[in-house]
């Protein structure tokens, strides 16, 4: 809503309330305060030849730390385009996208941000343990630290039992949860996961779900995910709702 004395309230649920200031500069000091990442009049267009396509025109958000925000909406209407601008992936076309609590676009690091996609890409001559470990180690852990992180990051998405397992040795919905412990083994500040149960049944994905947001309980760490599954965004606090390249976050 637009307040008499200039300044827009975006209001994201429970736990995401911002204040902006109408004219933008100012507010998005204001809107910083404790946000992990915020959108301001974010958009992205793509052009080729003489064509143009709004993938998102104009969005303003905020996620901020402990948030569970379902982002939904049919097929094209710009939930992956949103996702990888926060993630920092791409740029926005027009308007600005920030990490106050996290630092520049070119700072981020996968310790902060962590992403969940479509298809759970574990790598197929490795068990579960170390495709969870593996980033971990090319980010610079030791050996140990990385298979104690894996361990533990497997055993809070309840997936002990199969870390020795090869991935062709898993059923689709172990597979996806290995790429979530994978995510969870940074213990980042921001999950953020595009169409993560796409390729689950609703009992697989919710199952996923519950054991996703355990391991979260008690973290801070905030969850956006992109989702067709009505049955996952009711496990979350807030839905933001996108149609057209456009987001709605007033709910
Ligand atoms: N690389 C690209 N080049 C051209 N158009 C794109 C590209 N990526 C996405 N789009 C378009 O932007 C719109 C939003 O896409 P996307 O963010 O992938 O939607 P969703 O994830 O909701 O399915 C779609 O119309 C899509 O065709
Ligand atoms: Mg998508």
């Amino acid at each position: 809503m637009i307040k008499t004395d200039g300044t827009a309230r975006i209001d994201n649920g429970a736990t995401t309330t911002a204040m902006i200031d109408a004219s933008g500069a100012a507010g998005v000091a204001e809107i910083g305060l404790g946000a992990l990442v915020q959108a301001h009049n974010a958009g992205r267009v793509y052009k080729w030849g003489d064509t143009t396509a709004v993938a998102l025109s104009s969005a303003t958000c905020v996620v901020r730390p402990g948030d569970r925000i379902a982002l939904i909406g049919p097929s094209g209407s710009g939930k992956s385009t949103l996702l990888h601008l926060m993630g920092g992936l791409d740029t926005p076309t027009s308007g600005t996208l920030e990490w106050p609590l996290l630092g520049a676009r070119d700072t981020l690091r996968p310790s902060q941000v962590a992403l969940v996609f479509q298809m759970p890409s574990l790598l197929a001559p490795l068990t579960a343990v170390e495709n969870v470990e593996l980033p971990l180690l090319l980010g610079g852990a030791s050996e140990k630290e990385a298979r104690t992180a894996a361990l533990d990051a497997l055993g809070r998405i309840e997936l002990e039992e199969i870390a020795d397992k090869l991935p062709e040795e898993l059923s689709g919905g172990q597979a996806q949860r290995v790429a979530v412990a994978r995510a969870l083994a940074y213990k980042p500040k921001l999950i953020l996961a595009d169409e993560p149960t796409g390729q689950l049944d609703h009992a697989t994905a919710g199952h996923l779900f519950d054991v996703w947001l355990g391991a979260l309980e008690g973290t801070d760490t905030a969850l956006v995910v992109a989702t067709h599954d009505l049955l996952v965004a009711n496990r979350m606090h807030v839905s933001w709702h996108m149609q057209h390249g456009t987001l709605e976050v007033n709910n």
